[in-house]
Protein backbone atom coordinates (compact mmCIF):
# COMPACT_ATOMS: atom_id res chain seq x y z
CA UNK A 1 0.00 0.00 0.00
CA UNK A 2 3.01 2.55 0.00
CA UNK A 3 1.73 4.14 -3.36
CA UNK A 4 -1.81 4.67 -1.69
CA UNK A 5 -0.03 6.69 0.80
CA UNK A 6 2.32 9.07 -1.01
CA UNK A 7 -0.37 9.46 -3.59
CA UNK A 8 -4.13 11.14 -2.71
CA UNK A 9 -6.05 12.82 -4.81
CA UNK A 10 -5.54 15.84 -3.06
CA UNK A 11 -1.83 15.63 -3.57
CA UNK A 12 -1.92 14.67 -7.18
CA UNK A 13 -4.09 16.50 -9.53
CA UNK A 14 -4.94 14.39 -12.52
CA UNK A 15 -5.84 11.55 -9.69
CA UNK A 16 -9.65 11.18 -9.32
CA UNK A 17 -11.22 10.86 -6.77
CA UNK A 18 -11.59 7.37 -7.42
CA UNK A 19 -7.92 7.21 -8.16
CA UNK A 20 -8.07 6.54 -11.98
CA UNK A 21 -6.05 8.60 -14.19
CA UNK A 22 -5.86 8.61 -18.11
CA UNK A 23 -3.61 5.91 -20.15
CA UNK A 24 -2.08 8.25 -22.30
CA UNK A 25 -1.36 5.41 -24.67
CA UNK A 26 0.83 7.79 -27.34
CA UNK A 27 3.02 8.58 -24.31
CA UNK A 28 4.67 5.17 -24.39
CA UNK A 29 7.90 4.94 -26.16
CA UNK A 30 9.75 2.26 -28.90
CA UNK A 31 11.53 0.67 -26.10
CA UNK A 32 8.36 0.44 -23.93
CA UNK A 33 6.66 -1.30 -26.41
CA UNK A 34 9.45 -3.42 -26.80
CA UNK A 35 9.02 -4.77 -23.47
CA UNK A 36 5.60 -5.75 -23.71
CA UNK A 37 6.49 -7.77 -26.80
CA UNK A 38 9.38 -9.52 -25.31
CA UNK A 39 7.27 -10.40 -22.54
CA UNK A 40 4.15 -11.09 -24.48
CA UNK A 41 6.23 -13.55 -26.57
CA UNK A 42 8.12 -15.68 -23.81
CA UNK A 43 4.87 -15.74 -22.07
CA UNK A 44 2.63 -16.64 -24.97
CA UNK A 45 5.38 -19.55 -25.91
CA UNK A 46 5.47 -21.23 -22.24
CA UNK A 47 1.96 -20.74 -21.55
CA UNK A 48 0.80 -23.58 -24.41
CA UNK A 49 0.09 -26.67 -22.54
CA UNK A 50 0.56 -25.15 -19.01
CA UNK A 51 -2.20 -21.96 -18.98
CA UNK A 52 -5.99 -22.98 -18.59
CA UNK A 53 -7.91 -22.73 -22.08
CA UNK A 54 -10.20 -19.98 -20.45
CA UNK A 55 -7.29 -17.91 -20.07
CA UNK A 56 -5.89 -18.60 -23.61
CA UNK A 57 -9.43 -17.88 -24.84
CA UNK A 58 -9.54 -14.58 -23.01
CA UNK A 59 -5.87 -13.48 -24.57
CA UNK A 60 -7.26 -14.24 -28.33
CA UNK A 61 -10.95 -12.84 -27.93
CA UNK A 62 -8.93 -9.90 -26.62
CA UNK A 63 -6.60 -9.53 -29.74
CA UNK A 64 -4.06 -8.55 -26.97
CA UNK A 65 -1.36 -8.79 -29.72
CA UNK A 66 2.02 -8.95 -29.10
CA UNK A 67 2.60 -5.85 -30.73
CA UNK A 68 3.10 -3.65 -27.60
CA UNK A 69 1.20 -2.23 -24.80
CA UNK A 70 -2.26 -2.62 -25.36
CA UNK A 71 -4.65 0.48 -25.83
CA UNK A 72 -7.23 0.38 -22.86
CA UNK A 73 -10.17 1.62 -24.89
CA UNK A 74 -9.28 -1.27 -27.72
CA UNK A 75 -9.72 -3.72 -24.58
CA UNK A 76 -12.57 -2.17 -23.36
CA UNK A 77 -14.60 -2.47 -26.87
CA UNK A 78 -14.15 -6.02 -26.91
CA UNK A 79 -14.46 -6.64 -23.01
CA UNK A 80 -17.98 -4.61 -22.48
CA UNK A 81 -19.07 -7.01 -25.05
CA UNK A 82 -18.14 -9.86 -23.68
CA UNK A 83 -18.75 -9.73 -20.00
CA UNK A 84 -19.63 -5.79 -19.20
CA UNK A 85 -16.23 -4.82 -17.69
CA UNK A 86 -13.88 -2.21 -18.34
CA UNK A 87 -10.08 -1.37 -17.53
CA UNK A 88 -9.54 1.11 -15.74
CA UNK A 89 -6.48 3.29 -15.41
CA UNK A 90 -4.93 3.75 -11.72
CA UNK A 91 -1.20 4.83 -10.93
CA UNK A 92 -0.33 1.79 -8.44
CA UNK A 93 -1.86 0.12 -5.67
CA UNK A 94 -4.77 2.07 -4.35
CA UNK A 95 -6.27 2.07 -0.96
CA UNK A 96 -8.98 -1.26 -0.31
CA UNK A 97 -12.47 0.42 0.03
CA UNK A 98 -11.37 1.93 -3.71
CA UNK A 99 -10.37 -1.43 -4.70
CA UNK A 100 -12.94 -3.28 -3.99
CA UNK A 101 -15.34 -0.43 -5.06
CA UNK A 102 -14.15 -1.00 -8.39
CA UNK A 103 -14.53 -4.64 -9.04
CA UNK A 104 -17.58 -4.27 -7.19
CA UNK A 105 -18.93 -2.17 -10.59
CA UNK A 106 -17.06 -4.54 -13.08
CA UNK A 107 -13.79 -1.84 -13.21
CA UNK A 108 -10.53 -3.82 -13.42
CA UNK A 109 -7.89 -1.61 -12.21
CA UNK A 110 -4.73 -1.68 -13.69
CA UNK A 111 -1.64 0.26 -13.65
CA UNK A 112 -0.24 1.76 -16.96
CA UNK A 113 3.84 1.92 -16.48
CA UNK A 114 5.67 -0.74 -17.90
CA UNK A 115 8.96 -2.43 -15.86
CA UNK A 116 12.42 -1.48 -16.57
CA UNK A 117 14.27 -3.95 -18.78
CA UNK A 118 16.27 -5.23 -15.36
CA UNK A 119 12.76 -6.01 -14.42
CA UNK A 120 11.66 -9.08 -16.78
CA UNK A 121 11.99 -11.56 -14.99
CA UNK A 122 10.90 -10.22 -11.21
CA UNK A 123 9.13 -6.75 -10.33
CA UNK A 124 7.50 -6.34 -6.98
CA UNK A 125 4.44 -4.35 -7.99
CA UNK A 126 2.37 -4.85 -10.40
CA UNK A 127 3.09 -3.00 -13.66
CA UNK A 128 0.83 -3.07 -16.86
CA UNK A 129 2.14 -6.39 -18.15
CA UNK A 130 1.37 -7.90 -14.66
CA UNK A 131 -2.02 -6.21 -15.08
CA UNK A 132 -3.58 -6.59 -18.34
CA UNK A 133 -1.99 -10.00 -19.61
CA UNK A 134 -2.10 -11.40 -16.29
CA UNK A 135 -5.58 -10.33 -14.93
CA UNK A 136 -7.89 -9.35 -17.97
CA UNK A 137 -7.84 -12.32 -20.31
CA UNK A 138 -10.02 -14.36 -17.54
CA UNK A 139 -12.44 -11.33 -17.11
CA UNK A 140 -13.70 -12.26 -20.55
CA UNK A 141 -15.04 -15.72 -19.18
CA UNK A 142 -18.56 -15.15 -17.69
CA UNK A 143 -18.32 -17.26 -14.40
CA UNK A 144 -14.70 -15.83 -12.97
CA UNK A 145 -16.24 -12.39 -14.37
CA UNK A 146 -18.98 -13.01 -11.87
CA UNK A 147 -16.24 -14.21 -9.13
CA UNK A 148 -14.57 -10.72 -9.37
CA UNK A 149 -17.20 -8.79 -8.66
CA UNK A 150 -18.20 -10.90 -5.84
CA UNK A 151 -14.95 -10.25 -4.49
CA UNK A 152 -14.99 -7.21 -4.74
CA UNK A 153 -18.58 -7.28 -3.07
CA UNK A 154 -17.42 -8.91 -0.73
CA UNK A 155 -14.31 -7.08 0.05
CA UNK A 156 -16.54 -4.06 1.04
CA UNK A 157 -18.28 -6.15 3.36
CA UNK A 158 -14.82 -7.47 4.83
CA UNK A 159 -13.89 -4.20 5.71
CA UNK A 160 -16.93 -3.50 7.73
CA UNK A 161 -16.45 -7.02 9.63
CA UNK A 162 -12.80 -7.00 9.96
CA UNK A 163 -12.09 -9.75 7.59
CA UNK A 164 -9.72 -8.21 5.25
CA UNK A 165 -7.00 -10.00 5.98
CA UNK A 166 -8.87 -13.69 5.38
CA UNK A 167 -10.25 -12.77 2.15
CA UNK A 168 -7.27 -11.14 0.69
CA UNK A 169 -5.75 -14.45 1.12
CA UNK A 170 -8.36 -15.86 -0.34
CA UNK A 171 -7.68 -13.76 -3.63
CA UNK A 172 -3.58 -14.43 -3.41
CA UNK A 173 -4.62 -17.85 -3.84
CA UNK A 174 -6.94 -17.78 -6.23
CA UNK A 175 -6.38 -14.95 -8.20
CA UNK A 176 -3.44 -14.19 -8.34
CA UNK A 177 -1.88 -18.16 -7.88
CA UNK A 178 -3.94 -20.22 -8.59
CA UNK A 179 -3.98 -23.69 -10.23
CA UNK A 180 -7.09 -25.62 -11.93
CA UNK A 181 -7.32 -29.32 -12.82
CA UNK A 182 -8.53 -29.94 -16.44
CA UNK A 183 -8.64 -33.63 -17.93
CA UNK A 184 -5.45 -32.94 -19.60
CA UNK A 185 -3.72 -32.34 -16.60
CA UNK A 186 -2.91 -29.37 -14.20
CA UNK A 187 -3.21 -25.80 -15.32
CA UNK A 188 -2.24 -22.18 -14.40
CA UNK A 189 -5.07 -19.25 -14.06
CA UNK A 190 -3.36 -17.12 -11.53
CA UNK A 191 -2.56 -13.83 -12.82
CA UNK A 192 0.87 -14.16 -10.78
CA UNK A 193 1.50 -17.14 -12.81
CA UNK A 194 0.91 -16.30 -16.03
CA UNK A 195 3.06 -12.89 -16.03
CA UNK A 196 5.91 -14.76 -14.54
CA UNK A 197 8.50 -16.44 -16.25
CA UNK A 198 9.78 -18.63 -13.63
CA UNK A 199 6.97 -19.59 -12.10
CA UNK A 200 5.22 -20.97 -15.10
CA UNK A 201 7.15 -23.53 -15.02
CA UNK A 202 7.65 -23.89 -10.92
CA UNK A 203 4.31 -23.78 -10.08
CA UNK A 204 3.33 -26.58 -12.62
CA UNK A 205 6.65 -29.06 -13.00
CA UNK A 206 8.72 -27.99 -9.88
CA UNK A 207 8.80 -30.96 -6.65
CA UNK A 208 9.49 -28.28 -3.96
CA UNK A 209 6.03 -26.70 -3.78
CA UNK A 210 2.42 -28.51 -2.28
CA UNK A 211 -0.25 -28.51 -4.86
CA UNK A 212 -3.74 -29.16 -2.53
CA UNK A 213 -6.94 -29.01 -3.02
CA UNK A 214 -8.77 -25.71 -2.73
CA UNK A 215 -10.41 -25.57 0.61
CA UNK A 216 -12.17 -22.46 1.28
CA UNK A 217 -11.87 -21.48 4.69
CA UNK A 218 -7.93 -23.51 5.02
CA UNK A 219 -7.44 -20.97 2.45
CA UNK A 220 -8.51 -18.26 4.33
CA UNK A 221 -6.40 -19.42 7.34
CA UNK A 222 -3.15 -19.72 4.87
CA UNK A 223 -0.22 -16.62 5.32
CA UNK A 224 1.36 -15.98 1.70
CA UNK A 225 4.60 -14.67 1.01
CA UNK A 226 4.93 -11.75 -1.35
CA UNK A 227 8.48 -12.10 -2.03
CA UNK A 228 9.34 -15.75 -3.65
CA UNK A 229 7.95 -18.50 -5.65
CA UNK A 230 4.87 -19.76 -3.73
CA UNK A 231 5.01 -23.12 -1.13
CA UNK A 232 1.87 -24.00 -2.10
CA UNK A 233 -0.99 -23.44 -4.21
CA UNK A 234 -4.55 -24.30 -4.60
CA UNK A 235 -6.00 -26.73 -7.22
CA UNK A 236 -9.79 -26.08 -8.07
CA UNK A 237 -11.62 -28.29 -10.63
CA UNK A 238 -13.80 -25.75 -12.35
CA UNK A 239 -14.70 -21.68 -11.77
CA UNK A 240 -18.10 -22.90 -11.05
CA UNK A 241 -16.78 -24.56 -8.43
CA UNK A 242 -14.33 -21.40 -6.98
CA UNK A 243 -17.76 -19.61 -7.51
CA UNK A 244 -20.23 -21.69 -5.91
CA UNK A 245 -17.73 -22.64 -2.97
CA UNK A 246 -17.63 -18.39 -2.33
CA UNK A 247 -21.54 -17.53 -2.75
CA UNK A 248 -22.41 -18.10 1.16
CA UNK A 249 -22.05 -15.11 3.76
CA UNK A 250 -18.89 -14.79 4.78
CA UNK A 251 -20.52 -13.32 7.92
CA UNK A 252 -20.32 -16.32 10.46
CA UNK A 253 -16.87 -17.35 8.55
CA UNK A 254 -15.13 -14.04 9.68
CA UNK A 255 -16.15 -14.59 13.39
CA UNK A 256 -14.93 -18.35 13.03
CA UNK A 257 -11.60 -17.56 11.61
CA UNK A 258 -11.34 -14.85 14.20
CA UNK A 259 -10.82 -17.81 16.62
CA UNK A 260 -8.32 -20.22 14.37
CA UNK A 261 -4.83 -19.80 13.99
CA UNK A 262 -3.13 -19.56 11.06
CA UNK A 263 -1.24 -21.80 8.87
CA UNK A 264 2.42 -21.01 7.50
CA UNK A 265 3.12 -20.95 3.81
CA UNK A 266 4.71 -24.03 3.63
CA UNK A 267 2.79 -25.89 6.27
CA UNK A 268 0.47 -29.77 4.81
CA UNK A 269 -2.45 -30.42 7.09
CA UNK A 270 -3.28 -33.95 7.79
CA UNK A 271 -6.95 -32.93 6.79
CA UNK A 272 -5.56 -31.51 3.28
CA UNK A 273 -5.87 -33.42 -0.04
CA UNK A 274 -2.47 -33.25 -1.44
CA UNK A 275 -2.38 -33.52 -5.18
CA UNK A 276 1.44 -33.47 -4.96
CA UNK A 277 3.33 -32.95 -1.17
CA UNK A 278 6.40 -30.81 -1.85
CA UNK A 279 9.82 -31.98 -1.46
CA UNK A 280 9.87 -28.40 0.19
CA UNK A 281 11.18 -24.63 0.05
CA UNK A 282 13.60 -23.58 -2.84
CA UNK A 283 14.91 -19.93 -3.08
CA UNK A 284 13.78 -18.52 -6.60
N1 LIG B 1 -19.84 -14.46 -0.43
C1 LIG B 1 -18.86 -13.56 0.10
C2 LIG B 1 -19.41 -12.76 1.30
O1 LIG B 1 -20.54 -12.84 1.64
C3 LIG B 1 -18.39 -12.60 -0.97
C4 LIG B 1 -17.36 -13.18 -1.86
C5 LIG B 1 -17.68 -13.70 -3.12
C6 LIG B 1 -16.05 -13.20 -1.49
C7 LIG B 1 -16.70 -14.21 -3.95
C8 LIG B 1 -15.09 -13.69 -2.32
C9 LIG B 1 -15.41 -14.21 -3.55
O2 LIG B 1 -18.66 -12.03 1.90
CO1 LIG C 1 -2.37 -9.02 -9.61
Amino acid sequence: MALAQTLSPQRQPSLRADYTIEQDHGAYSSEEHGIWRTLFERQQKLLVGRACQEFLDGISALGVAADGIPDFRRLNDVLEKRTGWRIVAVPGLVPDAIFFEHLANRRFPSTCFIRRPDQLDYIEEPDVFHDVFGHVPLLVHPVFGDYMQAYGEGGVKALRLGGLHNLARLYWYTVEFGLIRTKDGLRIYGSGIVSSKGESVFALDDPAPNRLRFELLRIMRTNYRIDDFQETYFVIDSFDELFEATRPDFTPYYRELARRSSIEPGEVLPTDEALHQGTGRRKR
